[in-house]
């Protein structure tokens, strides 16, 4: 059942790239840099255009018993339900979350995608303590820019039980060109149901692969050594908003009306291709920013990645579905506008069957794109891995003996982010959005991409938020092997 992903060549590859990361962290160490301190971070969070308001939530990290659609499982969510209460604020808002932590272990909450103050951003032993058992934290942040956004915990694989929620952030100035607006977050499931996170790690560590549909019996490889973007897991459940297909979840609206979605994938180890059936849709954002409005029947989402869509709705019953890739299964949700019969179990919107538009299909909105300039530097990111041992690496390293990238305030750096394994990664960078595209190029706006099996991109990012900052692939289990970096700020 298993197969190594990465193929002789690749890993000879990965050694080239190694030494080239090595010698550019030699370059940046010599010069005698230091870590921005407290001071910057303060200064850049009050240098940050206010609304004036507060806004002040509890999130609250438990045990909890949740309904999947006919199925109760027991599993750590926020609140009683999954996904948790969603939050939701105005652009330059103060936001106050009272966090307390009821799990029987420490935890942390992650502000995904959120350009915030570094020493709010959630990240255990690099921007605050962990929160333990039984304790609390209070966040105070102003949240800078309007979007779709999600939260999580960074720490360890609690990710993928039901600890996720989306946080939204509106913006004063738009037209809100739409009728209803419905929040969709897709997830892979196996807590309560098949094995938990750590005993699917566990076996992905002794070589096992695929270990979490090991008991689905439907005969099928994971996605590892086929050649794509298929994952490591598989899951027993693909939910939308918390429901599995025997009971989805459904969203009402009127025949004709425009409706945005705001999607978010918030699973730990699966892309989905998602369509909504008999419907193309019109892609506006992706993590938050504006797109030149884009066209399609089918979109492709990484993990951690969020796209915004507007849908002029037709009269009926239609499958918003889907399709994990290299994986058996559907996440499912109904669209109802008008009585009619249900799609049947299973049943695939031939526009899965199209094309999915994807990051390069898109251009960042004339007033999201950042300034045309050449970089100040140019840094590599290389992704890699190797199977012996489930290690996965950046610039050829694990994170516990990681070289971060660097880079001084101000300063635009281009990454070169290069893929050296058959699978695809979802790198993701916190407190900044970065710009895909070469110089003066009009790629989106991102936070989080997809990087290709055997591929690679190119992103300018400016930095204008101080701090030590993660740079990780947002498959779970990729990041609890190793594949995490830092961004850190220097002293000037
Ligand atoms: Cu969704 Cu490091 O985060
Ligand atoms: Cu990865």
């Amino acid at each position: 059942m298993t197969s190594s992903p990465i193929s002789r060549r690749t890993a000879l590859t990965g050694l080239v790239l190694l030494g080239a990361g090595g010698a550019a962290a030699l370059t940046a160490c010599s010069s005698g840099d230091r870590p921005v301190g407290a001071g910057a971070i303060a200064a850049a969070e009050s240098a940050r255009p206010t609304s004036g308001r507060t806004r002040t939530y509890r999130v609250n990290a438990r045990r909890a018993q949740v309904d999947l659609g006919g199925r109760v499982v027991d599993t750590w969510a926020y609140g009683d339900q999954v996904p948790g209460t969603m939050l939701r604020a105005t652009a330059g808002d103060r936001v106050r979350v009272a966090f307390t932590n009821e799990l029987p272990e420490e935890t942390s909450v992650h502000w995904h995608g959120l350009a915030i103050r570094n020493d709010m951003d959630g990240v255990p032993h690099l921007t605050s303590e962990p929160v333990a058992a039984g304790g609390r934290f209070d966040f105070d942040f102003t949240v800078p820019d309007p979007g779709t956004y999600w939260f999580h915990p960074h720490s360890g694989l609690q990710l993928d039980r039901g600890l996720y929620a989306p946080f939204v952030i509106d913006d004063p100035s738009e037209p809100g060109d739409y009728d209803a607006e419905w929040v969709v977050v897709l997830d892979d499931w196996t807590d309560g149901v098949g094995p938990t996170p750590e005993q699917i790690f566990a076996d992905l560590k002794r070589g096992g692969g695929s270990m979490g549909g090991m008991d689905m019996g439907d005969g099928s490889m994971g996605g590892m050594g086929m050649g794509g973007d298929g994952g490591d897991v598989r899951y027993p459940l693909y939910l939308v908003n918390g429901r599995a297909p025997t009971d989805p979840d459904v969203l009402r609206a009127k025949a004709g009306q425009r409706v945005r979605i705001r999607l978010i994938n918030a699973a730990a180890d699966t892309i989905f291709d998602m369509a909504l059936g008999a419907h193309r849709m019109t892609v506006t954002h992706s993590d938050g920013y504006p797109v030149e409005p884009a066209q399609t029947g089918s979109l492709r989402l990484g993990m951690g990645e969020r796209y915004d869509v507007v849908v002029t709705l037709g009269s009926g019953v239609f499958p918003l579905a889907a399709q994990p890739l290299g994986k058996q299964g559907q996440a499912v949700a109904l669209v109802r506008t008008a009585s009619g019969p249900v799609p049947p179990s299973g049943y695939r919107p031939p526009e899965l069957d199209t094309p999915p538009l994807t990051v390069v299909d898109l251009s960042a909105a004339s007033g999201s794109a950042l300034p045309a300039r050449s970089p100040d530097s140019r840094q590599d990111v290389a992704l890699s891995g190797s199977m012996s041992g489930y290690v996965w690496t950046i610039n050829g390293r694990t994170y516990d003996k990681t070289r971060p990238l660097t880079v001084r305030q101000g300063q635009m750096t281009r990454l070169r982010i290069t893929n050296h394994s058959m699978m695809g990664h979802p790198l993701h960078v916190h407190g900044h959005t970065f710009q895909l595209g070469p110089a003066g190029g009009r790629g989106p706006r991102k936070d989080t991409v997809l990087v290709p099996p055997m591929g690679g991109l190119e992103a300018d990012l400016l930095a204008d938020n101080p701090g030590r900052w993660m740079v990780h692939c947002h498959n779970a289990y990729h990041a609890e092997a190793g594949m995490m970096t830092r961004l850190d700020y220097q002293a000037t």
